[in-house]
């Protein structure tokens, strides 16, 4: 295990690029597979959770070559072209590769096993499992969690309303929509990230998207040359440590804005921050900017209904600035914290309150009251990479030294995050 020491840090300054977006990586892999031809892919996240969808995407038969870290070319063999793996696929901590993956093993002519890491095996799958079992798939599970076993079948379209909002139960139907016999058609209480739908439009897929439903038919889908955007929740992390450490100002070069995912900009914004964006352009069909950022006077907000869910892998982060925001801040809305690597509103809240923080958590949120000074602790990541990052950043600002059990789980989603941060001024040991 790989222990952290931060020391309270200086103004933070330079320019740094944060790596490929994870949700974007995982799709190009998946899609890539299925799609009839040689997709090539730049900027790929090579985090153990994109890696883990990798090496699965190699267990169905499918050739992924690799340039570089970052860059791969996927042999894609069409919809029809996957080989029945000869073990368990291992989805280790990644969420988003078992659910996506279920989304096009339900429609093959094999059947087959998913299983993970003891974290992912404790995360529900039944969100996922249900609609797909309308569509006429049939999935084994252990208690309505993984491991599960896979039967290929004959798939049906269906309407679907999703009781939660979730991209990755909207990208596990549309993606068993390419098998089904007629159209699918997803409808979202809010607007999640629609990666997927952008990325099979791209591909030529038959897909029509409005802002809370999508349908799409039973279509082959054209390989994609992509390079990828660099990863807002990623940014989020350097964002918020320039916004808190006082006279910071630094850049971050490339980053992805997808509406659908930056609702913490909005959130920082009503709170105070100084963020702006420029050099709009959009690559690998999604929206992309530099931001400046300046540390900030903050100030609390409420945040609640379909902001949550554009910076649902956001709260970390945002308890951390809340914590050094003058007044209350509060979240509601948000009980799909509780299913995420961790329960996050426990976990947040009880690292958090070692440090100094006053957070209170309710069963759907939580009430940070800040400013507060905060005083370097013993803290516990939980094994979850984005609160082994949000204490990493809070660290910067409390005074003496705080020690982060493990952080290594930041590779899970932001391999050299502890580099990049040292790289702007981060005092890390
Ligand atoms: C993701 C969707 C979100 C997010 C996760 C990645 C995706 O999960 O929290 O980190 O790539 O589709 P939910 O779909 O469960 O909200």
């Amino acid at each position: 295990m790989i222990r952290l020491s931060v020391s309270r840090s200086g103004p933070l300054s330079g320019e740094i690029h944060v790596p490929g977006d994870k949700s974007i990586s995982h799709r190009a892999l998946l899609l890539g597979a299925i799609a009839s031809g040689r997709s090539e892919i730049t900027g790929f996240l090579p985090c153990n959770d994109c890696l883990a969808t990798r090496t699965c995407v190699r267990a169905l038969g499918i050739e992924v070559e690799k340039h570089d870290e970052t860059s791969l070319v996927v042999h894609g063999k069409g919809r029809h072209g996957l080989l029945p793996p000869k073990a368990a696929l291992d989805c280790m901590r990644s969420g988003t590769t078992m659910r996506l993956l279920i989304g096009i093993l339900v429609g093959q002519p094999f059947d087959s096993v998913l299983t993970g890491d003891p974290q992912l095996l404790c995360r529900p799958m039944a969100r996922v499992i249900e609609p797909l079992v309308q569509m006429r798939a049939e999935i084994e599970t252990t208690d309505g969690h993984a491991p599960l076993t896979v039967y290929g079948r004959d798939l049906h379209g269906i309407t679907y309303e999703m009781p939660v909002a979730s991209a990755q139960v909207k990208s596990a139907i549309l993606l068993a929509g390419l098998y089904a016999d007629s159209p699918t058609t997803v409808r979202q209480p809010a607007p999640t990230r629609d990666h997927t739908e952008r990325m099979f439009s791209a591909m030529g897929a038959e897909i029509v998207t409005k802002e809370y439903s999508v349908t799409i038919s039973s279509s082959g889908i054209s390989p994609l040359s992509i390079s990828i955007p660099g990863d807002f929740s990623s940014a989020a992390f350097p964002l918020v440590a320039a916004t808190i450490v006082h006279g910071s100002k630094i850049t971050l070069r490339g980053v992805g804005i997808n509406p659908t995912r930056i609702g913490l900009l909005d959130v920082l914004s009503a709170m105070g921050a100084h963020v702006t964006a420029e050099r709009f352009r959009n690559v690998g069909n999604e929206p992309v900017a530099d931001l400046r950022v300046q540390s900030a006077h903050l100030h609390g907000v409420e945040i609640h209904g379909d902001t949550v869910v554009r910076m649902i892998d956001e709260f970390p982060i945002l308890a951390v600035a809340a914590a050094q925001a003058e007044g209350t801040t509060i979240v509601r809305d948000a009980a799909e914290l509780r299913v995420k690597e961790t329960d996050r509103i426990a976990t947040v809240a009880e690292e958090l309150t070692k440090l100094g923080a006053h957070i209170e958590p309710c069963p759907d949120g939580f009430a940070v009251q800040g400013p507060t000074p905060l005083h370097g602790a013993a803290v516990s990541s939980h094994g979850d990479h984005r609160l082994a990052m949000a204490l990493a950043v809070a660290g910067l600002v409390a005074d003496g030294t705080t020690q982060i059990d493990d952080i290594g789980c930041a590779d899970d989603s932001f391999p050299g995050f502890i580099g990049l941060m040292r790289t702007i001024g981060g005092q890390y040991d």
